[in-house]
């Protein structure tokens, strides 16, 4: 058995789900070898806190439940920040929950870079620092020894990283298209049935799907950044967020979806990107879609993508693109993942 201590750097819907999922899947994870120590949780708005016997998950989050400060958990020491964590406690992996910030890659690109530098694992689900450094990240990762993963980057739990990174590696990838941002996928579903845009949307912020600020969402900036992860880890494109050319779901009203959907249309923002020989193309567009096309099927916060590849044609991967379960999966995931390569 190797016990990793594991520090969540954000406790929101995202650090909250993959404690839980900590709970749910621990005798899962023994099974495999691996133990899990929670040596500390960082988050202003709840506190941060560290402590090297560990933290215990369930009473961690009946704490934020009802309200109190981390601070006030027994035996734990209040901590400043990630360097002050990292300087007081050993930690082998950061869970990286902190949202998302594509201007400029915000407290995340500085959890990442610190941890990476001190040879810590990074697991993250923040779209920022991979979207905007992910060459940088990746070599500083090797220099260190340690590993980088980001599984909840791109459609959260459902595992379509480690889908390209291990079952199609040497299957020639060359293109995606597919549904990439749960938000606006609920958000045009619940716009076909009869709900307002308004109403849609406060409904995706209430179940935990939305960005911590939507217009990310529904101006294509989540998507096109996904669309950035994807095309740059599996196609080897070396994107950035400029080269997508986006447009997001504002300009869609509840009428015209009904309209369309009793034509037998479903409106979808679509994600896509290729490669032809040395030309990149990349974008993010709501698209009218036949009732034929999978992508028209795809209802509620799913998500679908479908690769394009030399050796198999067409591989498609379904599944939730959003959600404190599936998204707090996704770290749990790269846990095992770097568990996996220990020693490697
Ligand atoms: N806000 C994102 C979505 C969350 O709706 O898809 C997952 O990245």
């Amino acid at each position: 058995m190797r016990t990793w201590r594991v520090l969540i750097a954000g406790f929101g819907t995202v650090g909250r789900g993959a404690a839980e999922r900590l709970v749910a899947a621990r005798s899962e994870l023994a099974a495999r070898g691996c133990d899990v120590r929670l040596v500390g949780v960082l988050d202003p708005a709840v506190g941060s806190v560290v402590c090297p016997q560990g933290l215990a998950p369930e009473r961690l989050l009946s704490m934020v439940g009802q309200g109190a400060r981390l601070t006030e958990y027994p035996g734990a020491e209040a901590v400043a920040d990630l360097s002050d964590a990292l300087d007081r406690i050993d930690v082998d992996v950061l869970f990286e929950a902190t949202p998302t910030d594509l201007t400029n890659g915000g407290v995340g690109l500085e959890h990442v870079r610190a941890a990476l530098a001190a040879g810590v694992h990074v697991a993250t689900t923040n779209k920022g620092p991979i979207a905007l450094r992910h060459a940088e990240l990746a070599e500083l990762a090797r220099e260190r020894g340690v590993q980088l993963r980001a599984e909840g980057t791109v459609m959260s739990g459902t595992p379509v990283l480690n889908l390209a990174e291990v079952g199609l590696a040497g299957a020639g990838v060359h293109s995606f298209r597919g549904v990439l941002n749960g938000t606006c996928n609920f958000m045009l579903s619940e716009m076909e049935s009869g709900r307002s845009y308004a109403e849609a949307l406060a409904e995706a912020q209430r179940l935990g799907y939305a960005e911590t600020d939507p217009a990310g969402d529904v101006e294509g900036h989540d998507a096109a950044a996904k669309v950035v992860i994807l095309a740059n880890l599996v196609l080897g494109a070396e994107l950035t967020l400029e080269d997508v050319r986006r447009e997001g779901i504002t300009g869609l009203d509840a009428g015209r979806l009904q309209d369309d959907a009793a034509l037998g249309y479903r409106w979808r923002l679509v994600a896509e990107a290729r490669r032809e020989g040395e030309r990149r193309h990349a974008a993010v567009a709501p698209v009218r879609l036949p009732s034929s096309d999978p992508l028209a099927a795809l209802t509620g916060p799913g998500n679908l993508l479908v690769f394009e590849t030399e050796a198999l044609g067409s591989v498609s991967i379904a599944g939730p693109g959003a959600g404190r379960a599936a998204t707090g999966h996704a770290l749990v995931a790269d846990l095992v993942a770097i568990h996996g390569g220990a020693g490697r």
